[in-house]
């Protein structure tokens, strides 16, 4: 069926957050080309849900983007692609310098030379470094603290210099985490190996692992436990189609918080989950990791202000309550 509407590459389109992306905008009428190295994505997953052609293939595989670009018409690019494990890359920095900020590169001066001026790209609020002020605002200083981070605040310094230079435009999304699951049950979050403490909590509930660890329960907050910022995936995704649309408009580069504007502590993950699931889910206690800040809260007055984005799912029943319905579909012991 042929859309009136222009066609968007979505890189990483097979991965967790991508997914849902492409789920948005095909709900919305948009085209979809989807480049992923399958190195994490799951093919089948999005071969099943999204209409999308799914291209096996790698941002930094130049002669590969230029046959992307001069076989379809692009009108515009979603880059969710990158290489993801904050641990993982103060091991292997140079794994994630080459993907994260050579593939963006390699990406952008494709682009170019399709004449494609408008990039939408996954950041992270781990660019800001340990917080000076709650919630954070965008202008809050930068002081990424790993080689993940500062491959996402390489990738945004050079979009500042192509927009000024090139005219190639960006919308930043600086993500808070990311959790929950396609309210309908199609897609979830299944990373290898899992770090995120939403899906690990439902593991326990699974009886997949034994535990669930809290890394410190003595910090400055209300229960011990670390507040952290969760937005649900599908407002991610609602967010991703009304920032493409701003720069069809016209709209400047600009660099936006995506969180909920809400936090909530680990203690209140682990008790909503036992409510949602009906399950015991035991909880140890451990020390602290090193690095690990008490409170990470965005402000997201500018997703409000320049977007009109309004989080659809902010309460975490409902973020539980759907990654947990992905879990039984996905590894669980119910038949969905
Ligand atoms: N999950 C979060 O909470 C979170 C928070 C902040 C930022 N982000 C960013 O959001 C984006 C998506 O994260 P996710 O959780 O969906 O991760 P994911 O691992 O599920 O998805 C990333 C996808 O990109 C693919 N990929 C990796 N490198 C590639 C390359 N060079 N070329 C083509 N494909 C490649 C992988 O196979 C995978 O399918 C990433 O850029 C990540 O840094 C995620």
């Amino acid at each position: 069926m042929s859309s009136d509407k222009p066609k968007i590459l979505v890189t990483g389109g097979a991965g967790y957050i991508g997914s849902h992306a492409v789920l948005a905008l095909e709900a919305a009428g948009y085209p979809v080309v989807i480049l992923d190295s399958l190195e994490y994505g799951h093919a089948e997953l999005a071969q099943q849900h999204l209409k999308a052609e799914l291209i096996q293939g790698k941002t930094t595989d130049r002669p590969l983007l230029d046959q992307i670009f001069q076989t379809h018409d692009i009108g515009a690019v979603m880059h969710f692609a990158a290489y993801i494990a904050v641990g993982e890359s103060v091991e292997k920095p140079a794994e994630y310098y080459h993907n994260n900020v050579y593939g963006t590169l390699t990406l952008l001066e494709a682009m170019l030379a399709a004449d494609v001026k408008q990039f939408v790209f996954s950041s992270t609020c781990a660019i800001y470094g340990p917080p000076k002020t709650v919630p954070i605002p965008e202008d809050h200083p930068k002081n990424p603290i790993s080689p993940y981070a500062s491959s996402k605040l390489m990738v945004e310094e050079m979009l500042k210099d192509f927009s000024a230079a090139y005219g190639l435009n960006s919308v930043v999304f600086r993500y808070f985490n990311a959790a929950g699951a396609d309210p309908e049950g199609r897609l979830g979050e299944d990373h290898q190996p899992e770090t995120h403490l939403i899906p690990l909590v439902l593991q326990a509930a699974l009886g997949r692992r034994e535990n669930i660890a809290m890394f410190g329960t003595d910090y400055d907050t209300p229960d011990g436990t670390c507040i952290r910022d969760y937005i649900h995936v599908a407002d991610l995704a609602s967010a991703h189609v009304l920032g493409v649309e701003y720069l069809m408009q016209g709209g400047d580069t600009t660099f936006i918080n995506l969180g909920n504007g809400n936090g909530f502590s680990v203690r209140e993950v682990i008790e909503t989950a036992r409510q949602v699931t009906g399950e015991e889910i035991l909880a140890v206690e451990r020390d602290r990791r090193p690095g690990d800040p008490p409170r990470l809260i965005g402000s997201s007055d500018q997703a409000r202000n320049i977007l009109g984005w309004e989080p659809q799912y902010p309460d975490l029943e409902s973020i539980i309550a759907h990654a947990w319905q992905w879990h039984l579909y996905r590894h669980g012991r119910a038949s969905a």
